[in-house]
This record gives C-alpha cells, sequence and structure tokens, in this order.
C-alpha cells in the first residue's frame, strides 16, 4: 500500500504487512518553501557522564594521548568536520547537581564530586567553565549552558552568568579575569533547570513555572550579551507541562525544551544495540518516527498561547538508548552504533527540518561515549560511527532554506500497530543555489527507485554519496573502524526534470544539484 507523505503530514491510506513495491516519487514544492533550518538543529550534547567528557572530549594536558591544551586532537579534528553548530553542557541530569564555582580556578585546588547520577563516579573537576568554553571557540560553535536550579540557588546561577558574560569591573568578571581570562565569552543559550519533573528537582509544573521565574529574572544581559532563556520542558507525552509551562511563564522564556528519546521502555532491558532482529529493527523505525506526532502536539499547545511563534521548542535531548555495553561500567550509558542508529539519525532530522518554524534547536544526546553518540573512544584510538557520518552528510541543510516535498511510498505496518513509510526524505536549498536531497531507504530487502520530480528547479549536475552496509547490525569497531562508512553514489540519472535514483535496501543517500 502507498503512503502519501504531504507537505510534512503523512497520510496514510491502509495498513498493510511488506509490498512488492519498489518505487517511490518525491515532488520538490520550492514555490512552498518559507523556512531556513536553523543549524542549530544539528547541535550535539555533551554531560559529566560515562567518558564523554573525560577520555572522549578532554584528557588532559600531560595525557600520553596526543591533545591539544588537553583536548583529543583526534576527536577536535572530527568535530571541526561535523560543524557542531552548538553544544550543550554540563548535563543532563549532572546540571542539577553541578556547582560551577568547583570547576574554575588552578586545578589542584577544584573539589572533588560524586556524580550521583551517572554511576556514583568521582567527578575532580578538571573540566570545567573554561575548559568547556574554551572548546567551543575551537569547535567554532555556540555553548549552551545548562543551569542548576534543582539543588542550586538563584545566586549561584546569576553570577555563573556574570562570571561567563561581564566585560565590566565586576567581582565575577574579575573573578574570571584572576583565573586566566580577560574577555567574556559570549554565552546566548541559558537552561534555567534540567528535567524539572524528573533528575531535575522532581517538581510540579507549577511550582518548576514559579521557580523558573524567580532564576531568569536575575540572569541578566551584560554587555550586550544577549541570553536566550530555555525552560526545562516536557519528556515526550507529557502535554500537561507544556501547557502548563506556556500558560505561566509565556513569553519570559525564549525557549522551551522537550525530550523524546528512541527508546522500547523506561523499565527493564532496553535491547541489545547490535543484536536485534528485524522486528526490533521495523518498530525502532516507528518509535522514532512518533516524534513527529509528539512534535505536532507540543507545537499545537504552543500555538494556542503564543500565536507569533516567538517562543521556540527545542528538542535538546534525542537519539536511541539501549541496553548499555556487557562489560562496560554501569550507569556509564555506553552503547555501540549501529546503521539502525544511521537511520534514526537520518529519519529524526528530515522531520525537524519541517517544524522549524517552532523547532529551533535538537540535541542529539550524545556527541561522545554516551548512548547515540557520534564519536567512541577506547584510550588512544577512536571511531566515528555511523551517527557521525549521517551528521557529516546532512550539515549541508545548516541554515539552507528548507524545500517542501511531497513524497508517495510504500509502508510497512510494525510491531505497536504504528505505520512505517519505507522511504523518507528532506531537501534543501543553501545559499549558493545548490539543492541537497536526502533520502533513506528503511526497506532491509528491497531497492527503491526513486523518481525525484525537480519542479522548476534547473539542474545540470547531480552528484552524491551514500552510506550503507551489509547488515543492519553492522557497526564500526576499534578492529573494523570503517565498516560502515559513506562512499560515492552514482546509481542516479538525470532526464527533462526527473532525477531517477535507485536507492540500495537499508541506505541513505545525499544527492548535490546543481
Ligand atoms: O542523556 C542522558 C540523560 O537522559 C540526561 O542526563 C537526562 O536529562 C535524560 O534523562
Amino acid at each position: 500500500m502507498r503512503a502519501r507523505l504531504f507537505l510534512g503530514s503523512l497520510c496514510l491510506t491502509a495498513a498493510v504487512s511488506l509490498s512488492a513495491q519498489k518505487s517511490a516519487t518525491i515532488t520538490l514544492q520550492p514555490d512552498q518553501a518559507t523556512e531556513i533550518i536553523p543549524k542549530e538543529i544539528y547541535g550535539q550534547f555533551a554531560e559529566h557522564l560515562g567518558t564523554c567528557i573525560y577520555g572522549g572530549l578532554w584528557v588532559g594536558e600531560n595525557s600520553d594521548i596526543p591533545n591539544t591544551n588537553g583536548y583529543r586532537t583526534d576527536v577536535l579534528e572530527a568535530l571541526k568536520e561535523l560543524q557542531v553548530p552548538v553544544l550543550r553542557w554540563p548535563g543532563g541530569c549532572f546540571a542539577d547537581e553541578y556547582h560551577w564555582t568547583d570547576g574554575i580556578g588552578p586545578k589542584e585546588n577544584r573539589p572533588k564530586m560524586v556524580n550521583n547520577n551517572w554511576g556514583g563516579t568521582i567527578e575532580d573537576n578538571s573540566f570545567g567553565t573554561h575548559e568547556f568554553l574554551n572548546l567551543c571557540e575551537i569547535l567554532e560553535c555556540e555553548p549552551y549552558i545548562s543551569g542548576n536550579v534543582g539543588s542550586g540557588t538563584v545566586e549561584e546561577l546569576a553570577k555563573w552568568v556574570e562570571y561567563m558574560t561581564s566585560d565590566g569591573d565586576s567581582p565575577m568578571a574579575n573573578l574570571r579575569r584572576e583565573n586566566g581570562r580577560d574577555k567574556a565569552w559570549d554565552v546566548k543559550f541559558l537552561g534555567v533547570g534540567n528535567e524539572s519533573w524528573g533528575c531535575g528537582g522532581s517538581m510540579r509544573p507549577e511550582y518548576y513555572a514559579d521557580l523558573y521565574r524567580r532564576y531568569a529574572t536575575y540572569c541578566r544581559n551584560y554587555d550586550g550579551n544577549q541570553l536566550y532563556k530555555i525552560a526545562s520542558g516536557a519528556s515526550d507525552y507529557d502535554y500537561n507541562w507544556t501547557k502548563v509551562l506556556m500558560e505561566r511563564v509565556g513569553h519570559q522564556m525564549h525557549g522551551l525544551s522537550l525530550h523524546y528519546y528512541t527508546v522500547p521502555g523506561w523499565v527493564g532491558s532496553k535491547g541489545s544495540a547490535t543484536n536485534f532482529d528485524n522486528e526490533d529493527y521495523y518498530w525502532t523505525m516507528g518509535k522514532c518516527l512518533e516524534v513527529e506526532d509528539v512534535l505536532q502536539k507540543h507545537i499545537a499547545i504552543m500555538n494556542e498561547y503564543d500565536k507569533d511563534k516567538r517562543i521556540g521548542l527545542l528538542l535538546d535531548e534525542w537519539g536511541t538508548w539501549w541496553d548499555e555495553e556487557p562489560g562496560t561500567v554501569p550507569g556509564h550509558l555506553y552503547q555501540q552504533n549501529t546503521l539502525r542508529d544511521a537511520m534514526v539519525a537520518s529519519l529524526s532530522l528530515d522531520v525537524f527540518h519541517k517544524y522549524t518554524d517552532r523547532l529551533k534547536m535538537a540535541n542529539i544526546a550524545q556527541i561522545a561515549n554516551v548512548l547515540q553518540s557520534m564519536i567512541l573512544t577506547d584510550g588512544d584510538k577512536m571511531v566515528l560511527t555511523p551517527s557521525y557520518y549521517v551528521f557529516k552528510m546532512y550539515k549541508v541543510h545548516q541554515d539552507a532554506k528548507h524545500l517542501p516535498l511531497e513524497l508517495t511510498c510504500d509502508t510497512i505496518t510494525v510491531r505497536d500497530n504504528r505505520q512505517v513509510p519505507l522511504v523518507s526524505a528532506t531537501a534543501s536549498q543553501d545559499a549558493n543555489g545548490k539543492i541537497h536531497i536526502s533520502m533513506s531507504n528503511i526497506d532491509l530487502k528491497n531497492n527503491q527507485t526513486v523518481s525525484i520530480n525537480l519542479a522548476d528547479l534547473k539542474v545540470k549536475k547531480a552528484t552524491g554519496e551514500i552510506l550503507t552496509a551489509k547488515n543492519i547490525t553492522d557497526y564500526n569497531s576499534f578492529d573494523q573502524p570503517n565498516k560502515v562508512t559513506t562512499t560515492q553514489f552514482k546509481d542516479m540519472k538525470l532526464n527533462k526534470g526527473v532525477l531517477t535514483v535507485k536507492l540500495p535496501a537499508q541506505s541513505i543517500v545525499g544527492i548535490e544539484l546543481e
């Protein structure tokens, strides 16, 4: 049976199992283009959790692992390639137990703490405010600071903002200077708490709304720095949280966050990252695509209270969540990353592009060694995950004009009765006029011949790359780091305004049109 995806809405005609049909059509609709895809949709998240920071990003200046002022040189190079636009730190749950003054000044004087959320590991605070903000400068990305509301004070958060952003003769700016940094950093994104309904304080939305107003009042704009204040938002299907925050906080926030993980359930086993069957795989695709429905519902509530769309929705945690790899430290959330995870990344990004009139940021969890990582490290070894390659292929969409499209393809009915279209796609046009179309063939067995109607777009040349592997369970290990990687893609033909592309089974293809 055919599914028709039309201007962002999925219109299914009937539920069926896998069809033998192996073709799909896409019609680009450049005349309907209104939105720029904010580069922040490609945001990342780095938490003091497991080996994300220590070992993943930071090894310290005295490490034998090649480093640049303490940051792993191999990781820096890989991240520069991704054009990371924004990096959220220091958590997550960790943020609401983090006291920033512990992470400044001479390293030998920094107190230690127990990372209660994540395995009880001892945190030595050697990576703190300076180390994070300097990293953002190296990567040329925006920092997104997640402030402590759960166990911190208003004064503590207010002073942190002053420490980072005041350029005047103020006490906190002078303390920063004593610690070696003269000029203030530019810090735009400020999260006022994280998951305040859970690890961030177990609050009711009504109580948090009042707290937000109080904390946000004292987070000042110093010396031309303009904060974009983000209220801690809902988990997945908690629409009441969004409603209460919109009602009670309204325009005192610039953004409201949301978390949505592709996870089989919060209790018990979440399933192996690498050992899964076809049914599990298709279920994962359905669960991942459900983010569209979740976004639509939160957005509908926001629209009721904010017709002018002045408040952004920020999906500041998303991605897959599987069982920790056997033999790794419990609580460190270290998981492998297969072609299935790459598919979750491409499908999710395709959805996000459709809602950028409201959705202003998304941060995949997390950048290294935690959950759906871009990068895995082990001592001095590093591998790039299949998800990394999706972000690399998709970076062409950052700040490009979104081109709506109509897509028809077959669907499959998966466990939980969700309907999953077998092809996903998105398109954009960059500032130089180049058009980029990204397509995923979810189907594990069949190629898809996709006919793309380019409308009136004048196109002379098409080039492409592909991410695929022999098995959907394939991943990059330290022994085989290039098992799942991108290669050149040529299986396409351009004829009279129609581009015909043959998508192999379980593949992600990016096309550039000039
Ligand atoms: O990303 C891991 C954790 O998931 C974060 O710390 C928390 O915010 C969420 O529950």
